[in-house]
């Protein structure tokens, strides 16, 4: 066999893999809130309407993904020309740095946050700004807005941030986009939107309109509870979202996903029902936590976040001894998503023990 190797862009070095949220353990006793999944399965129609996609899986989709982007301009109120559809939100924002950035640019965002950005800005070739959340886990927009530079093309604004869940007001992120320079893409990651009830944090889609430098990632894989099948999108305007078709992997969404998430706008109400009472969870875990004597950082999604420096490990895997699978983040803390009651319980449970054993 010959010695030499095929040549890999050296960009691909160092990389860091993301890690997925790992598996519940077998058994009744196992709950996964590793991955900030929806607990609750699709909904007996949109299971309908997937599987009878499925039945025409020989085919390829529908490239152009006609009547998700029609259902998602109606649904929002936006045009059609400002949608672009992707293998879920992460497919996405991917399609995004290769749409603004490459060898030479820098791609800014907070730190602590969506481990995605760094691998897939790395694979652009471009250069990772880190700016780090504050104190109180928040996004430092000044010092964001200080980093720019000549070289920044793109900004991630995570909001609310994985894996602290702490939300970005309106007025600060107005103020942020003010001072960003026209030429530079602003990203606002709403992966969680739906789960959002403090009414100072604004939808990005009120604030993208009059501002075509700022583009919205949504999904449909967290309130809507798509995660499996990979369909998120974005809007932004026209040069942008046209961009991202240019980019898009053909056929990239199949069609059971298309449909699905076109069954499931249908099928809106009785699904923000279910992100309500998740919401009502994620209160009751926070209150409980809180009454333990642990700080919690006001959580706008469907998890909550710990910082437990270096009891991080430990206290996952006092988790994953009770039967709940949660997600370290070693030296830092730990992400719990908020699924169901006996699951969160067993978290609540783990907590409180931990507590008194090591405070
Ligand atoms: C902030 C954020 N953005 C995007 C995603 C990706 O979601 P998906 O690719 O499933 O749409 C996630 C998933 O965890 C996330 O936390």
């Amino acid at each position: 066999m010959s010695e030499k190797k095929p040549r890999l862009r050296g960009a691909l070095e160092g990389i860091p893999t993301y890690k997925p949220g790992r598996p519940a353990a077998a058994g009744p006793a196992g709950y996964k809130l590793s991955s900030n999944e929806n607990p609750y399965p699709p909904l007996p129609g949109v299971l309908e309407t997937m599987t009878s996609a499925a039945g025409g899986a020989n085919r390829y989709p529908d490239m152009a993904c006609t009547g998700l982007m029609e259902a998602v301009a109606e649904r929002f109120d936006v045009p059609v020309e400002h949608v672009a559809t992707g293998t879920g939100s992460v497919g996405v924002a991917q399609q995004l740095l290769q749409c603004t950035a490459g060898p030479g640019d820098e791609v800014i965002y907070a730190w602590r946050s969506f481990e995605a950005y760094p691998i897939i800005t790395q694979i652009s070739g471009a250069a990772s700004v880190q700016v780090p959340l504050t104190d109180a886990e928040e996004h430092d927009l000044d010092a964001m807005a200080d980093a720019v530079t000549d070289r920044t093309r793109l900004i991630f604004v995570c909001n609310p941030n994985n894996p602290t869940g702490v939300a970005v007001p309106g007025a600060a992120l107005e103020r942020f986009l003010d001072r960003v320079p026209d030429d530079v893409l602003v990203v606002l990651d709403e992966a969680y939107r739906e789960f959002v009830r403090d009414e100072r944090v604004v939808d990005g889609l009120r604030l993208y309109r009059d501002r075509p430098n700022v583009c919205v990632l949504r999904t449909f894989s967290k309130a809507y509870g798509l995660a499996g099948l990979r369909v998120g999108f974005a809007v932004a305007h026209e040069p942008v979202a046209a961009a991202l078709r240019k980019t898009a992997v053909p056929f990239g969404v199949s069609q059971i996903a298309q449909d699905a998430a076109v069954a499931s706008l249908r099928s809106e109400a009785e699904l923000l029902e279910r992100v309500e009472a998740l919401v009502a969870e994620r209160a009751r875990v926070s209150r409980e936590l809180t009454a333990q004597g642990w700080t919690v950082p006001e959580s706008q999604a469907n998890f909550v976040w710990l910082r437990l420096g270096d009891r991080t490990s430990d206290f996952a895997a006092a988790c994953e001894r009770a039967g709940a699978m949660i997600r370290p983040f070693p030296g830092e803390g730990v992400r719990v998503s908020v699924g169901e009651t006996e699951g969160n319980d067993i978290f609540l449970q783990t907590a409180a023990a931990f507590r008194k054993s090591e405070f």
